[in-house]
């Protein structure tokens, strides 16, 4: 399940990191994308204009992609990652290498 959560963050990586060279493609890609997840039943417009910043992509959105592309799903990556390498050792998968015996 930490594993599935590191590629959703991942693919979250993609999405935010594409709007920024700000060009017209980065646009309407993210136009496009925002409003696939404005299609959600109930909170798709809520989902819609938290990324967004408001009802139409704007220098808003690109600060927000910015801030979570750099450092906020980069944060929750980095913990992902270590609860993943935890349970890995825990689990018995792997092991470190000095106790090979
Ligand atoms: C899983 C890791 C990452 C993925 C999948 C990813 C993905 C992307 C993508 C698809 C773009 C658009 C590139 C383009 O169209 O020219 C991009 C741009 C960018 N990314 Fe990332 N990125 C990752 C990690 C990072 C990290 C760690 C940083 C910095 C802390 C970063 C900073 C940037 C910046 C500043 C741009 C804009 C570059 C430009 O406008 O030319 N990215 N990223």
């Amino acid at each position: 399940m930490v594993g599935v959560g590191l590629l959703i963050l991942t693919l979250g990586m993609g999405f935010t990191g594409y709007l920024l060279p700000w060009d017209q493609k980065a646009y309407w890609a993210t136009t496009v994308g925002t409003s696939i997840a404005g299609t959600v039943p109930w909170v798709g417009p809520i989902i819609q204009k938290a990324l967004r910043g408001g009802p139409e992509l704007s220098a808003l959105t690109l600060s927000r992609f910015f801030a979570a592309h750099i450092w906020m799903i980069p944060a929750l990556l980095g913990g992902a990652i270590g609860v993943h390498l935890f349970l890995i050792i825990k689990h018995g998968e792997s092991q470190f290498p000095e106790k090979q015996d």
